[in-house]
């Protein structure tokens, strides 16, 4: 009789070891035996690119997330229009209207592709991009998560859909991340990644004097960063600092903003400004511990890095991030 049910429970055991690693499909040793210097090749591009453009690290991780929300990370961001594959380019929805950093990925699929050809996808690159990003700033980066493939499809309504916008409450933005399985500590953590990089002036111009129609500048802004702002936009396009108090290093920063009513954009603020949310004790938490941070902001990087990737023989590794692979030539009948 305990045999029997020794028996099942071996069983059991077993079917969980087998049915395991297809669950947790992405691995943080993929590449070990095939690419093992995947990682340190990407990060001397990034390096290389930030000599020229402090902002290239934010663009990358910008798009690792673009990349995340829209069907899973499975590079789809990267393609560009093309009729002759069928590619309306998500880069066209109007949350990725004039994202950067796609010569920065071409030139890290470069240096991959010399190392160990056709074996990295693109959406892999745009992860481990975004931790040397991080770490080159001076953060704690993660353990990447790796095996992901590259997708045959864009989805532009997706992108339309699903990105978030700097103008939506709270309630919406909690719905957006609640939508690709990440809860309001991850929002207020990955909306962390604003400790670095640049938003041009027409994304919180709206804050500055006449909000919502007020007649008066949003009451969460700080009177005096609201002055220097006003300063720094002449026009809609220039870019200001995300960050104001140290605007290209990867730290905890951002959250003291917070608390001091100098979020940048109106979804920042509304993390610590809407009465009574559930983010204000996670916004007080990190303002209060760098560690407490960067624990936070690598478990959330790894959950949004985990949205659905195309794995196993699902997908391709593109030869070029921004466009599908040809399909192979069809025999003569
Ligand atoms: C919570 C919702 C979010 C909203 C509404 C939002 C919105 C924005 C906007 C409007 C910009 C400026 C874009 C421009 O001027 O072209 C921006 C920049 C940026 N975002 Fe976000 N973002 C959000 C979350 C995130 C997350 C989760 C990450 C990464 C984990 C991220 C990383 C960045 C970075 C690094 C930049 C600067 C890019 C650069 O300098 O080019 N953001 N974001
Ligand atoms: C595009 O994205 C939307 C929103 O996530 C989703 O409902 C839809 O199935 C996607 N379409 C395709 C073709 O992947
Ligand atoms: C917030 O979401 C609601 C419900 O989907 C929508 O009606 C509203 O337009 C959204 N607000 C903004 C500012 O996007
Ligand atoms: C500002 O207006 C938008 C759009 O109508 C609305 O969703 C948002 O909640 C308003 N914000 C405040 C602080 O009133
Ligand atoms: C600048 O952006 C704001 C907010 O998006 C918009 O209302 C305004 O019309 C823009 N100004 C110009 C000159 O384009």
């Amino acid at each position: 009789m305990a045999s029997y049910k020794a028996l099942a429970y071996i069983l059991l055991a077993t079917t969980l070891i087998v049915v395991g690693p297809t669950a947790a499909q992405l691995s943080p040793t993929f590449y070990d035996t095939t690419c093992p210097s995947v990682s340190s090749i990407v990060e001397d591009v990034v390096r290389q690119a930030l000599q020229t453009d402090a902002r290239a690290g934010a663009k990358l991780i910008r798009f690792h997330f673009h990349d995340c929300f829209v069907n899973g990370c499975d590079g789809s961001v990267l393609l560009e229009d093309s009729a002759a594959d069928g590619i309306d380019s998500e880069q066209n929805a109007p949350g990725n209207a004039g994202i950067q950093g796609q010569d920065i990925v071409a030139n890290i699929k470069t240096a991959v592709e010399n190392a160990c050809p056709n074996l990295v996808s693109c959406a892999d690159i745009l992860a481990i991009a975004s931790n040397a990003a991080v770490v080159l700033a001076g953060g704690r980066g993660w353990e990447v998560q790796l095996g992901r493939r590259d997708s045959r499809v864009a989805n532009r309504s997706g992108a339309a859909s699903n990105l978030p916008s700097p103008f939506e409450p709270l309630q919406n933005l909690t719905v957006k991340f609640a939508n690709v399985g990440l809860d309001s500590t991850d929002l207020v953590a990955l909306s962390g990644a604003h400790t670095f990089g640049r938003s041009r002036c027409l994304f919180f111009v709206g804050r500055l004097r006449n909000f919502n129609g007020t007649g008066m500048p949003d009451p969460t802004l700080d009177p005096v960063y609201r002055d220097i702002l006003i300063e720094a936009c002449p026009d809609n396009e220039t870019r200001v600092d995300l960050d104001p108090t140290t605007p290209d290093q990867f730290d905890n920063n951002y959250f003291s903003n917070l608390q001091g009513n100098r979020g940048l954009l109106s979804s920042d603020q509304v993390l610590f400004s809407t009465p009574g949310a559930p983010t204000i004790a996670t916004v007080n938490s990190f303002a209060a511990s760098p560690d407490a941070f960067s624990d936070g902001f690598g478990a959330s990087m790894i959950k949004m890095g985990n949205i659905s990737p195309l794995t196993g023989t699902d997908g391709e590794i593109r030869f070029t991030c921004s466009r599908i692979n040809p399909l192979p030539a069809v025999a003569d009948m």
